[in-house]
């Protein structure tokens, strides 16, 4: 049956195709051929070997294009800053329907790779985000190209892990193939499922400022660290009671995640700050904005008043809950809450998420998946492509 579905793939795709059928019934299921799955395996050891913490992606990249290229695909570099290139491969059109993406960069720190044949654990830093999706997709791309009449684009792109500038580099391209695909797949650990959509994010720092002076006389000072504690229990309010919420994405959250101020336990603190992260279940940045405003607003008349001061700057936008499409048969569905490049890609086009391995482990010292969970992404992004455009046909024919 295995050997049936990827020998007659054409024959499946273009009679599902014509006939509006549903595809891969039998199809969708393990192993894979031995030589895709040694193909798969090599591949997801380069990406994972070759270290490429966000910054430092130059030499992925180059590996990643070489070999894309040696496949006969058509490869473009995008530099997003120095030595730092988004990759755009297709076969012979530039212009397709369908657009295949992930990132190539992850967080530090870096883990080698290694892969356990007793266990069939394959770990290292980048192994499940988002190097896994990469692998899987490039094979699954390569078994469906001719089927799909090259229609198909793969994007690799830097610097996800720390706000998306390559994702938003591609966007905002001159040289960008066309402003609109009808279908854009991406890439992050969902353990097999389809992402139905992802939290907003709001991020921001507090700085505070006050007055040093000798900690046996505190009233000739300021301390800042005293009003951001302050500032922080009133947050912790917010946090609790105030913040949006919705069934499909539950509590927005809020992260205290670096607090730092003073400099010895002998002295007032002069400065102080903290880095906050707020994952948005329900809103829009503007809402959440204007909430921590107004729950700051005592504390800094209150410093402003004795000289000091209480800033908030806010780390770029931010965006409401991105909703996703998850309207294809036979995929488990879910919401998660981390941030992806899904709503970085301008454009009009059907979205999907998906990915081998899990969330829980990718930023981990333990990051790892099972070498069965990589081969079944190759089948799932396969069939996932093939109905997505099945779809599109559809699509045109009803027009
Ligand atoms: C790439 O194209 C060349 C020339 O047409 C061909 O010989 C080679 O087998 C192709 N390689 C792959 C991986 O498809
Ligand atoms: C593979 O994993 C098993 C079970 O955790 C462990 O006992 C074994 O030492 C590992 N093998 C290698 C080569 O690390
Ligand atoms: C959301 O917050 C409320 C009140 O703080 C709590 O009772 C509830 O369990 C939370 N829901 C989820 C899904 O965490
Ligand atoms: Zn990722």
């Amino acid at each position: 049956m295995i050997l049936w579905c990827f020998t007659f793939l054409a024959l499946t795709v273009k009679i599902a195709l014509a006939a509006g059928r549903p595809l891969f019934k039998d199809c969708n299921q393990l192993p894979l051929p031995e030589s895709t799955s040694t193909e798969l395996l090599y591949l997801h050891r380069k990406l994972v070997e070759t270290e490429s913490i966000t910054s430092n992606e130059h030499d992925v990249g180059q590996w990643l294009a070489s070999y894309l290229r040696d496949k006969n695909f058509t490869v473009e570099t995008q530099e997003v800053s120095e030595n730092r290139y988004n990759i755009l491969a297709y076969g012979s059109k530039r212009h397709t329907t369908i657009l295949v993406s992930s990132h190539i960069d992850t967080v530090p720190p870096f883990w080698p790779y290694y892969h356990n044949k007793t266990t069939d654990i394959i770990g290292g830093r980048g192994s499940v985000d988002a190097k896994g999706s990469v692998a899987a997709q490039i094979i699954a791309v390569q078994a469906l190209r001719e089927h799909l009449r090259d229609d198909l684009s793969l994007l690799f792109v830097v610097g996800e892990e720390t706000g998306g500038d390559g994702m938003r580099a591609f966007s905002s391209w001159s040289e960008r193939p066309q402003p609109n695909y009808e279908v854009v797949i991406f890439g992050e650990p969902t353990e097999g499922k389809l992402v139905c959509g992802h939290k907003g994010i709001l991020s921001f720092t507090l700085h505070i400022k006050g007055k040093a002076a000798h900690s046996g006389y505190p009233w000739l000072g300021v301390s800042a660290n005293d009003v951001l504690t302050e500032a922080l229990g009133e947050l912790l309010e917010l946090r609790e009671n105030g913040l949006p919420w919705s069934a499909k994405y539950g509590n927005t959250t809020m992260n205290f995640g670096k607090i730092e101020g003073g400099v010895a336990a002998n002295v007032v603190a002069e400065t102080a700050s903290a880095n906050v992260a707020v994952r948005l279940a329900a809103g829009t940045p503007n809402i959440v904005r204007g909430l921590i405003v107004g729950a700051l607003a005592d504390v800094k008349a209150r410093v402003e008043k004795m000289g000091g001061d209480l800033e908030i700057t806010w780390a770029g936008e931010g965006y409401a809950p991105v909703n996703i499409d998850c309207d294809i048969e036979h995929f488990e569905t879910m919401t998660v809450n981390y941030g992806t490049d899904v709503p970085l890609l301008a454009g009009d086009h059907r979205r999907y998420l998906y990915g081998p391995g899990s969330i829980f482990v990718a930023h981990s010292d333990h990051e790892a998946l099972k070498k069965k969970e990589l081969e079944q992404a190759v089948l799932d992004y396969r069939r996932l492509i093939v109905e997505a455009s099945r779809m599109d046909h559809q699509d045109q024919q009803e027009l």
